[in-house]
């Protein structure tokens, strides 16, 4: 079976609940537009928490779906300002972004909290989309993979053991470098660096690791899209700044339909 591309909007932090109206209508108007709405792959929206109610009942009944930014390890309880897994599904969540490289520098999230908060999203029925990376440091010194392969490691313990949600993951591969500077990885970087990733799920889960979306964010734009989803273990992008203009967002949806 083949797996169905993604692209996934980052709002991070942006767009008040107006803002966010108006964001989200301009993309399912789109949508709407293209081929009487049916998109060929999955489209995902990751508003600010204080937005997602607003933005959840705008897409009911559209194929988009809608995500979390992050979630709390914790199931419930003594943690001020955290959201859990269960509050994000109230809300309408079916995804939610974990160990984005602005909470893993910020936060102090290490491989071992992100694999945490990768097994409470699936405690809680929702899909983890898990972000992975090297920072430029790290990629001068030749130790990308290297990097990379220990976020991935890291995970392995804590994932459930049933096909379905195993496969029901996602990875982005996100060089820190290329976050929101304008500065996309080439190709020959990008197709090393999946291909690496789906061979370490492949190794370690089996058929259900070659199921897992293997999606790729960092300055991607509508001029950019259609080469980097192109590539063969490219499945979809995790966009940020892009995801908040509509006529860009929805361009860089239409450059991976191509895909197929
Ligand atoms: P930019 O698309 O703005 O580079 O951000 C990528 C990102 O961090 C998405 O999570």
């Amino acid at each position: 079976m083949a797996r169905r591309t993604l692209v996934v909007g980052n709002w991070k932090m942006n767009g008040l609940i107006e803002t966010a109206r108006e964001l989200v209508d301009g993309i399912l108007t789109g949508l709407s537009t293209r081929a009487g709405g049916a998109i060929a792959g999955e489209v995902v929206l990751c508003p600010p928490a204080t937005a997602l109610h607003a933005v959840n009942q705008r897409l009911e009944g559209s194929p988009v779906q809608l995500g979390g930014q992050d979630l709390s390890e914790h199931e419930s309880g003594a943690h001020t300002g955290e959201i859990c897994g269960a509050m994000l599904r109230n809300v309408g969540c079916r995804y939610v972004i974990v160990g984005h490289s602005e909470r893993r520098a910020a936060w102090g999230e290490n491989d071992e909290r992100v694999a945490r908060k990768m097994a409470a999203a699936f405690r809680d029925g929702l899909q983890p989309i898990v972000c992975v990376g090297e920072t430029l440091a790290e990629r001068d010194r030749g130790a990308a993979l290297e990097v990379v392969g220990a976020q991935l490691e890291a995970l392995y313990p804590w994932l459930p053991a049933q096909s379905i949600h195993r496969q029901a993951l996602v990875v982005a591969y996100e060089p820190v470098w290329a976050i929101g500077t304008g500065r996309h990885a080439e190709s020959g970087q990008i197709q090393e660096v999946h291909a690496f990733i789906r061979q370490s799920l492949s190794a370690r889960l089996g058929e259900d690791g070659r199921m897992i979306r293997i999606v790729y964010g960092g300055s991607v734009k509508p001029s950019n899209a259609e080469a980097i989803f192109a590539l063969e273990d490219v499945d979809g992008g995790l966009i940020g700044g892009a995801a908040l203009d509509s006529a860009d967002f929805l361009a860089i949806i239409d450059a991976v339909s191509e895909k197929f």
